[in-house]
């Protein structure tokens, strides 16, 4: 159940439609100094988990840390976990209650757009591990997830806009009605209220008919093959490092880039999205030595069958076909013109 509501509102109504022998809150620093304080009254007697904040800490490590605590705290299977930031913890915090005894009670309450609207929907739960992400997980749909744009007040505007690429990406796919409304208006004068509710209504609708990814839940990975390539090269190096939505903002150029090559994008619609990518996001600077080893990465894709590279990409505006072999010299060529762009 994803409910779009005040905190205030949901959270006393879901603890009071249920009994938990106890309650556990997973919270890293920014979220426990932030937004922890907007639901702590509302809770009652519980223990709170803190881990540190960032990527580099979804691993082993910090599940075990998570367990321990549930352990020390003699949770048994009544117990019911919240998770409450962004989608590392939505994810780990997730993962470590649905294995915990085989399963605990767990809900998200996510506190970045990223997590709003993508990653605490769909069921996908894990960690990263040997520098592998989301290597080890499980599929489970959590008890609730409990979603209320107040929580992004406090959101660094990088990360704001960064989520706001998995919006932009929910419309290229799936409603080109709603996509000409935002591009319309700059990045910074969305009704996020009314973007997250669209956003997880087309998350939910696929996610619901193809579960564990056997075909049209690909369609999701749109701007993510190249995107997620671009977003890894670039981790090594922090002046130029990417956060995930930028990354996918030139992944979607340079993917409807092959989309226009194969005539199913005209050159109208080709345009307009390039440019309003360009207008929010800037342009990443990905010179041309770099192409092979980007390209390369590509192969790590977990939608990939034996060794061709497939694509989800867009058929038109608001509509989205998957399992699309691309060459390498094709790729070559989407990033030569993402380069030549300006
Ligand atoms: N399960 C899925 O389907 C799915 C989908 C997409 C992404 N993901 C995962 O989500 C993760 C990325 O999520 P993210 O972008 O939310 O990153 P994140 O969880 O790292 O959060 C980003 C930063 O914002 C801080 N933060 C969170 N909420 C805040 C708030 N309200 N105010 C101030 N600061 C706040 C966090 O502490 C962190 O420093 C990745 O691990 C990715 O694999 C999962
Ligand atoms: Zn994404």
């Amino acid at each position: 159940m994803v409910k779009i509501a005040p905190i205030t509102e949901s959270l006393p109504a879901f603890l009071a439609a249920h009994s938990f022998s106890q309650v556990a809150v997973v919270v890293d620093e920014h979220t426990k100094a932030h937004s922890y304080p907007l639901i702590q009254s509302l809770l009652p007697a519980h223990t709170l988990i803190e881990i540190k904040s960032g990527e580099s800490e979804k691993t082993l490590d910090t599940a075990s840390l998570i367990w321990e605590q549930l352990t020390e705290a003699a949770f048994d299977r009544h117990g019911l976990v919240i998770n409450l930031g962004g989608g590392v913890i939505g994810d780990m915090g997730g993962f470590c209650a649905a294995t915990y005894k085989r399963g605990l009670n767990f809900i998200q309450i996510p506190t970045t757009l990223l997590s709003q609207v993508d990653a605490s929907v769909g069921g996908k739960l894990g960690i990263d591990f040997h520098g592998l992400k989301n290597h080890i997980g499980v599929f489970r749909i959590p008890d609730a997830v409990l979603i209320d744009a107040t929580f992004l007040q406090t959101l660094p505007w990088r990360e704001l806009r960064s989520g706001y690429a998995e919006v932009i990406k929910h419309c290229l796919i799936a409603d080109a009605q709603q996509w000409e409304v935002i591009r319309q208006k700059d990045w910074r004068e969305q009704d996020w209220t009314e973007l997250i509710t669209h956003s997880v209504a087309i998350k939910e609708n696929v996610t619901t008919q193809d579960p564990t990814e056997k075909g049209l839940r690909k369609i999701l990975n749109f701007g993510h093959t190249l995107g997620h390539a671009i977003e890894t090269y670039f981790l090594e190096d922090p002046a130029k490092r990417l956060l995930h939505g930028e990354a996918i903002a030139a992944g979607m150029i340079t993917e409807a880039y092959l989309s226009y090559q194969r005539e199913w994008l005209t050159t109208e619609e080709f345009e307009t999205i390039t440019s309003y990518l360009l207008a929010t996001y800037g342009k990443a600077e990905i010179p041309a030595e770099t192409y092979p080893s980007i390209i390369e990465l590509t192969a790590q894709d977990k939608k990939n069958r034996g060794k061709e590279i497939r694509f989800s990409l867009l058929n038109g505006l608001g509509s989205c076909r998957f399992d699309i072999p691309v060459s390498s010299e094709e790729m070559h060529q989407a990033l030569a013109f993402y380069s030549g762009l300006s």
